[in-house]
């Protein structure tokens, strides 16, 4: 909370457009683990802001399209980020990326000064390690700062309850911690106000 007891608000978003999404199902319990820190939760879909693929001709005729401006505005709103990422082909889903460069575009800028923390699921042994770094490279273009701690979670198909809790006493504590880290992140209540 800021002087005026202001809970920080953080944008939480699953790069990942799938019904039955690992990366959704840990965004959730990191939603519901900022929460428990402190801090109020914008709980976005990426398919609530479907956008076509970025064409800058497209931009220059016709300006962002509603999906990006709607984007950019839970975006502009939000003091800081925590983002849950599929790893696709060792880096950023396409889709995920696409939306992050419409963004980009635009008068204003959402992104910059913010702070974000990042976590990746896969079905797979490394648990979408190798995109992180690709992520932290594209969110730094934009001058976000980054929690240097992240959370990795391997053979999802198995690393959540019916309840879609964390199995893994340790995972759950993994993303207790990296909510409270970036619930304590000086940077996050000093995020510009947009205003929006
Ligand atoms: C195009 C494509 C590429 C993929 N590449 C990787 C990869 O490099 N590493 C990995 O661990 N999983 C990879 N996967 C598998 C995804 O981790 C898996 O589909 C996962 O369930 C996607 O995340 P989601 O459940 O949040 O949608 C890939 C999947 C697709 C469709």
């Amino acid at each position: 909370m800021d002087e005026a007891g202001r809970k920080p608000r953080v944008l939480a978003l699953a790069g990942s457009l799938r019904r039955e999404s690992f990366n959704k199902k840990l965004i959730r319990c990191g939603a519901e683990a900022l929460r428990a820190a402190g801090a109020e939760v914008d709980l976005l879909e990426l398919e609530e802001v479907a956008m076509p693929l970025y064409d800058g001709d497209l931009e220059s005729e016709k300006g962002l399209p509603p999906g990006a401006v709607a984007f950019k505005r839970r975006l502009a709103l939000a003091d800081g980020f925590m983002f849950a990422s599929p790893e696709y082909n060792f880096s950023i889903p396409g889709t995920f990326k696409n939306a992050i460069d419409w963004a980009s575009r635009g008068e204003e800028d959402v992104f910059s000064g913010k702070v974000a923390a990042l976590m990746a699921a896969s079905p797979g042994g490394a648990g979408g390690m190798r995109m992180i770094p690709h992520l932290r490279q594209v969110l730094t273009a934009l001058d976000v700062w980054l929690v240097p701690s992240q959370v990795t979670v391997a053979k999802a198909a198995e690393a959540f309850n019916p309840d879609g809790s964390l199995a893994s006493a340790h995972t759950a504590k993994q993303v207790k911690e990296l909510a409270e880290r970036l619930v304590a992140e000086p940077r996050l209540l000093r995020s510009k106000e947009t205003g929006l």
